[in-house]
């Protein structure tokens, strides 16, 4: 069988190495009587690779070519990676992405697309990395009611986090080591804003409840805000910090999704998380907690998984894999504002009076640091949604809010 690879960027070069270094393995699982890769799409020639000669520019090769039955998306971005997998489905060829900006925008349509031809569409290495979780979620738990699932979705902000829990480093000074290290990108935007953790809680969100949700559908905020002061009153208290994607199902059948950084029990699996690992928690009404770790980015890890989904392919070629989910639907998701949670929070007040009554009103466990500034006090509530505690501080004049936070119960 024959296969194609659009985007010889990092995932795509490690699609080829993985191919190409365990390839007896590969073709013997895939129940093909050969594997290779014919064609590697993009724009930019690669003299020096050992793949040079599969290096093609023109996407229309790949369409037209009948000998491909399976088409790898490793380019990333919106445009023209949908264009071009519309194209391929369309044209009867399975596909295989690494493209969580693609999945969380276009999943629904393309999953359709793909049921309507026949293909599959899959997209394991989207989510986590080379962590095994869409198949699981699909498979292995498909017995269950996914109640919730929450996962450390972004290795970048997770390093960023452990820095300042270990290391006492200023979130400045963290983000600088990643980008030194060729964890962030030159530009951080999408993950310290939280950006790729909601992408990748959105496909999640989607295959566990059954509706395509998008990323504009969910509250998103990321860590540029959270102060390394944040960090110690939680440590203090007993608790780890970590940038969480969320989707947890309430009120009977409704849907309250969020991605912030967020207090972890300190002996919870989540909170021992760190550097660049990612997990993900699902919730089943019969499995109880699962907690899926590893890898969540880099070249071989990525590949791994998407090497995994072009073997699923090559074996399913006629027959389609039951990965599916429903158009999204007005009301499903509901305003995470309103749903009550624990609440770490932190700010100032004007005189030891504002103080007491703060505590007589909100505070079930205050939480202390050395040092901590002036008037400053930092306190846990009891449950309470967002805007009920927005409403409670502002009717107390003396307090200024610096931080707000949910408090998990993993
Ligand atoms: N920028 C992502 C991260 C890469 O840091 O997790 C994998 O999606």
């Amino acid at each position: 069988m024959n296969i194609a690879i659009m985007g010889f960027g990092v995932v795509g070069s490690g699609v080829a190495e993985l191919m190409t270094k365990n390839h007896a393995g590969i073709t013997e699982k895939s129940m093909q009587p050969s594997m290779e890769i014919k064609y590697i799409l993009d724009l930019r020639d690669f003299p020096d690779s050992p793949f040079c000669d599969k290096i093609i520019h023109d996407f229309s090769t790949i369409l037209e070519d009948d000998s491909i039955a399976v088409v790898v998306e490793t380019m990333g971005g919106l445009h023209p990676a949908y264009e071009f997998v519309s194209d391929l489905l369309q044209a009867g060829k399975s596909v295989v992405t690494s493209n969580k900006e693609l999945v969380a925008a276009k999943g629904y349509e393309l999953l359709t697309l793909a049921q309507e031809k026949n293909v599959n569409f899959l997209f394991e290495a989207s989510v986590g990395g080379g962590i095994p979780i869409i198949r699981p979620i699909t498979q292995c738990l498909a017995a269950n009611e996914i109640d919730e699932i929450a996962g450390i979705l972004n290795g970048t902000t997770n390093f960023i986090l452990t820095k300042m829990i270990t290391e006492n480093m200023e979130m400045g000074e963290a983000l600088a080591m990643a980008q030194h290290l060729g964890y962030a990108e030159k530009d951080p935007t999408a993950d310290v804003d939280g950006i790729d953790a909601c992408r990748k809680i959105c496909i999640l969100a989607s295959l566990c409840f059954g509706k395509h949700i998008y990323p504009d559908q969910v509250r998103t905020e990321g860590i540029r805000d959270v102060q390394l002061r944040d960090v110690s009153y939680a440590a203090n208290g007993g608790y780890g910090m970590k940038l969480l994607g969320v989707a947890r199902r309430v009120e009977g059948n409704k849907l309250c999704i969020f991605v912030a950084p967020c207090l972890v029990q300190g002996h919870s699996q989540l909170a021992s998380v760190d550097d660049v690992f990612n997990a993900i928690l699902v919730r089943g009404d019969a499995i109880g907690d699962v907690v899926f770790y590893g890898r969540g980015a880099g070249k071989l890890p990525t590949a791994s998984a998407v090497v995994a989904d072009v073997i699923d392919c090559a074996k399913h070629i006629a027959k389609r894999k039951l990965l599916d989910w429903g158009a999204p639907e007005d009301g499903f998701v509901i305003d995470c504002a309103e749903v009550p949670y624990p609440f770490f929070v932190r700010g100032v007040c004007d005189c030891e009076k504002t103080a007491e009554t703060v505590r007589g009103a909100l505070a079930k466990q205050e939480l202390h640091i050395e040092n901590a500034p002036e008037g400053e006090i930092a306190f846990l509530t009891g449950e309470i949604s967002e805007n009920a505690l927005r409403a409670a501080l502002a009717e107390i004049p003396g307090f200024s809010t610096g931080s707000m936070m949910r408090v998990t119960a993993y």
